[in-house]
């Protein structure tokens, strides 16, 4: 297989949290393999991420991963042309084991490396394995770090429009899980549960901020499921001890919570969209990340979509969680600008992308 017949094959590496990801793509949006390790039975007893035990896994995980992706692709190394690698932001300790993994493989094969901001990668997923899409577009990332809406006039001309200035949807999504007592993570299980409640029982508040604004805020949302769930804190001595907790709760009552509070959560990230739309004029809407595979959330995205007669990108469940596939599309288009990194890249925990132009 050469680079000629398909377009360059690039090598995305992904290890910015809970997984450690490798995938080949050729051309920016064919998916020739994409390989997802996840940790989650690692980090499940502390119902979150715990940086040392990640960064650890990575580091067990990332040889095979990687070998796993070129196998799949049926690929050697010699054919690849370029090395890809999220390096921004995430788990600082995390982020490191996968830009060394990206600058050993690029400096032994002599190949270019780029370096890759992991959110801005999550709007490439509904171009993976579809069609070239129209700009410029509107761009949602809804994940478990980072809710933020964005202007993406070309692939590598995004600005920030607007951001959470408190917890990530996803954050609240598994938050609202630990509060009701569900699995982890709590985002898809909330997700599963809500399908049998009553998404009216409760009415809980959904955050609009300023009337122009286009941040996003979902602290308050868990705060009022907190109370309606547990009661209000009473001080006990030094200790704040709620009156009860979701063990109390009937299953039906849980789904009613469940239901209740991603209807809310939902409504506040529809409703920020169609806001970001009424001030911008595009042809397509682009989303991604983990939350991107909620049910309900998927399905308001598509009815939007289809009232507004826009072309909305819902990317393939396995593309909206954490994967290298994104990493290595986005490349292509660093590649195809000329655009690479020297043996100076390194990771950066924090996000690059203030409001305003984004340094892609
Ligand atoms: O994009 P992602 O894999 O990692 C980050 O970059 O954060 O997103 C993970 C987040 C978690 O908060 C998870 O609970 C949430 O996405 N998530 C969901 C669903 N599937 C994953 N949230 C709501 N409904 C789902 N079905
Ligand atoms: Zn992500």
């Amino acid at each position: 297989m050469s680079n000629n017949a398909i377009g360059p094959l690039i090598l995305g590496i992904e290890s910015s949290c809970d997984e450690t990801a490798a995938a080949v793509v050729a051309q920016g949006t064919r998916v020739l393999s994409n390989v997802i390790a996840t940790q989650h039975e690692l980090h499940r007893i502390y119902s979150g991420v715990v940086p040392e035990i990640a960064s650890r896994a990575h580091l067990e995980r990332i040889v095979p991963v990687v070998r796993e992706a070129m196998h799949d692709a049926d690929i050697q190394f010699e054919h690849l042309a370029a090395i890809a690698v999220g390096n921004r932001p995430g788990l600082i300790g995390s982020l490191l084991v996968g830009v060394s993994a990206a600058k050993a493989l690029a400096w032994s094969l002599q190949l270019p490396i780029i370096g890759i901001d992991h959110i801005i990668a999550h709007l490439h997923a509904g171009r993976l394995d579809a069609e070239p899409i129209t700009y410029p577009a509107l761009g949602l990332v809804a994940s478990g770090g980072h809710t933020s809406l964005f202007l993406v006039r070309g692939p590598l001309d995004v600005e920030l429009l607007g951001k959470t200035i408190d917890d990530a949807v996803g954050e609240a999504f598994d938050k609202a899980a630990t509060i009701l007592g569900l699995g982890y993570p709590g985002g898809p299980e909330l997700d599963r549960l809500a399908q049998t409640g009553d998404d009216h029982a409760h009415d809980f508040p959904i955050a609009l901020i300023a009337p122009d604004s286009l941040d996003f805020s979902f602290s308050g949302l868990k705060t009022a499921l907190l109370y309606a769930v547990r009661g209000q804190p009473k001080r006990n001595g030094n200790e704040h001890r709620f009156e009860r907790d979701a063990s109390s709760l009937s299953a039906q009552q849980k789904a009613d919570f469940a239901a209740s509070f991603q209807r809310a959560a939902v409504t506040a990230v529809i409703r920020k969209l169609q806001r970001a739309l009424d001030q911008h004029t595009v042809r397509t809407v682009l989303v991604g990340g983990g939350v991107i595979a909620n049910t309900r959330l998927r399905k308001e995205l598509t009815d939007l979509a289809r009232q507004r007669d826009l072309e909305l990108r819902l990317p393939k469940h396995e593309y909206c969680l954490d994967n290298a596939a994104m990493i290595a599309g986005l490349a292509a288009e660093k590649f195809t600008a000329g655009r690479f990194d020297d043996w100076s890249l390194s990771a950066s925990a924090r996000l690059t992308a203030q409001r305003g132009p984004v340094h892609v």
